[in-house]
């Protein structure tokens, strides 16, 4: 069994110890919950600073031509399409997650639709996605069917137009073979939707190598953007120009300064704005970014990628015999190809309190109903000694009984 002092050694060796630097973290905290909202990059607050007070506060107006605010929704965009394989120009910075989900899904409809009328996914997909596939389905008289966990592929047939999957599943880390599914998904006629909220800046992802047709994800998780950091969006060049997305905002027209009457959109990702971008959050998001491509001479995201398994790996290992006594199973794949870079456990009973009494020691995790604990396992800053002590710590809140406190019962509005 691995001991404190072995993790300890870990960290003395670790190639990407340096990176945690990057991050204001708050002493006495173990934060394992960047896979929900990363924490704060500490170049943040000076390039707020310098936003706000010189481009907004001196230049003004003149910011979006002098300080390049127009670009930034491009130029934050290639950042993150280096880390998932996109070519330069492919993708874009702009609106939630779920407002671009409801746009690429639109446009993959007009494109498959026709003959194919069903939108496919999983019952377990993040609730956001099942709710705008149901209402982009209802739009253009399709079905949306929903495959068990592991049956998609006895699902794809000649009647289903998009495939809609999250690479790694929110609740238990599960990760799909993005190139294998969407060869599948492809042989039966269908387009691919990849939503990598959770794979952005954690695994390592290459679009074009899996020949995916659109992707979408999250800027607030392990890109570090803060919180409400607006998504991304990806469409795969053969699919730009066929159909322009539904949501015509001027910031989507190839001319928006032209002010003309009629819409004229944009060819390319350009096409995929609708309003003006939101320049605060998208500095914010930018130094997020530039903490994962920091990593770059240090291995970049497949040295990322080894830390986070072996975190996960270490996690895993000294829940195991912790959860035989207390009844809390691991529902994370224990086949490292197969899972994220977080670890979730199942406790059916108390799966709340147990995480609300951990909060209360300074472990930070979270809780997905109806029984899931769901731990990130960051590498930029996460040390193997932190995955000890936390585990360390929730077998004491075990063992303790403490979170039998009724405090710890207390649901806020978010969990
Ligand atoms: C898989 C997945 N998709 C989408 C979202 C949320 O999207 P939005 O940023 O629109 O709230 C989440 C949020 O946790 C998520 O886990």
């Amino acid at each position: 069994m691995t001991t404190r002092a072995d993790c300890a050694r870990l960290d003395d060796t670790d190639a990407l110890a340096p990176l945690r630097d990057q991050f204001q973290l708050p002493d006495e905290t173990i934060y394992l919950d960047g896979n929900s909202l990363g924490p704060l990059p500490i170049t943040v607050a000076a390039r707020l600073q310098r936003v706000v007070a010189h481009e907004w506060g001196t230049n003004l107006i003149g910011s979006w031509n002098s300080a390049d605010w127009m670009r930034l929704p491009h130029t934050v965009g290639n950042k993150i399409g280096s880390l998932l394989g996109a070519g330069d120009g492919e993708l874009i910075v702009t609106d939630s997650t779920s407002v671009n989900l409801f746009k690429v899904l639109d446009v993959a409809a007009s494109i498959s639709g026709g003959a194919r009328d069903v939108i496919l996914s999983e019952r377990d997909n993040f609730p956001t996605d099942l709710y705008i596939a149901g209402s982009v389905a209802a739009a253009h008289g399709m079905t949306l069917e929903l495959a068990e966990r592991g049956s998609v592929a006895t699902m794809l047939d000649e009647r289903v137009a998009i495939l809609l999957l999250t690479h790694v599943d929110y609740r238990t880390g599960a990760m799909h073979d993005m190139a294998a599914t969407t060869a599948a998904a492809h042989a039966a006629g269908a387009v691919v939707v990849w939503d990598l909220a959770h794979s952005a800046g954690a695994v390592p992802v290459d679009l074009h190598a899996a020949d995916a047709d659109f992707a979408v994800g999250c800027g607030y998780k392990f890109l570090n953007g803060g919180p409400g950091a607006p998504g991304f969006l990806w469409v795969h060049p053969r699919h730009h120009g066929q159909q322009s997305q539904p949501l015509a905002g001027w910031m989507g027209h190839a001319a928006p300064f032209d002010f003309t009457p009629d819409y004229r959109p944009a060819i390319g990702i350009a096409g995929y704005q609708a309003g003006t971008p939101p320049i605060l959050s998208l500095a914010a998001l930018d130094c997020g970014v530039d903490t994962v491509l920091a990593a770059a001479n240090l291995g970049g995201i497949a040295a990322l990628r080894a830390k986070s398994l072996a975190l996960s790996e270490l996690l895993i290992e000294l829940v195991e015999p912790v959860g035989r006594e207390h009844g809390l199973t691991v529902v994370t794949p224990r086949d490292p190809t197969k899972r994220g870079s977080q670890v979730s456990l199942s406790h059916p009973a108390n799966g709340f309190a147990l995480m609300q009494a951990l909060i209360a020691r300074g472990v930070v995790g979270d809780f997905r109903a109806p029984d899931v604990l769901r731990f990130g396992c960051t590498p930029l800053y996460t040390r193997y000694v932190d995955i000890y002590d936390a585990v360390d710590q929730l077998a004491e809140v075990l063992g303790s009984g403490e979170w039998r406190r009724p405090e710890f019962s207390r649901r806020g509005l978010v969990t």
